[in-house]
């Protein structure tokens, strides 16, 4: 990869996916990441969390929907907890992931001006679409979860493979 068309300047250690309800589009990039460090390897340097920027949700596991399509992936979301963002996240990530512009609205509104660098949105890292935010599938049927997943898929490829290019 040509240095010009990177996102990153430097290797994270600690990602975080932050969504709206921290029960369905950050837990589904959440695992599907976490799945992908292990499977290459890189699960020990590189970290990941995910989180809501509402905490309408906190303790609860991933939508049972979402947790049943990550499922017939292989992807296992249940050990997953919501919890909402905090202050020391800011400080504890060096790379925070929007699901869509919302959620980077509020997440920079709430970020301190030395860590405003680590905040992007999670499809600047997704080539193959031209989408800014990833759609949410709360109010919707089956389908959105499945388009949520193929999404996250794509974007979570092209993330690892531009953290393995650093
Ligand atoms: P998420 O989806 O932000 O992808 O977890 C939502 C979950 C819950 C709600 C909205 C979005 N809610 O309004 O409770």
């Amino acid at each position: 990869m040509c240095k010009e068309s990177r996102m990153l300047s430097q290797k994270p250690e600690n990602i975080l996916f932050v969504c709206l309800g921290n029960i369905c589009r950050s837990p589904a990039a959440h695992g599907v990441f976490e799945l992908k460090l292990l499977s290459s390897g890189m699960s020990r340097v590189v970290k990941v969390d995910s989180a809501g920027t509402g905490a309408y949700h906190v303790g609860d596991k991933p939508d049972s929907r979402m947790i049943q399509a990550a499922n017939k992936r292989g992807v296992d979301l249940s050990y997953i907890r919501a919890r909402a963002v905090e202050q020391p996240d800011f400080e504890r990530f060096d790379l925070i992931l929007a699901m869509d512009e919302s959620n980077l609205k509020d997440l920079k509104l709430n970020c301190p001006d030395e860590h405003q660098h680590k905040i992007k949105l999670f499809l600047e890292f997704s080539k193959t679409s031209n989408l800014k935010s990833v759609p949410d599938p709360y109010f919707g049927g089956a389908s959105g979860f499945e388009n949520v997943l193929d999404i996250v898929e794509r974007g979570c490829e092209t993330l690892l493979n531009e953290i393995k290019s650093l």
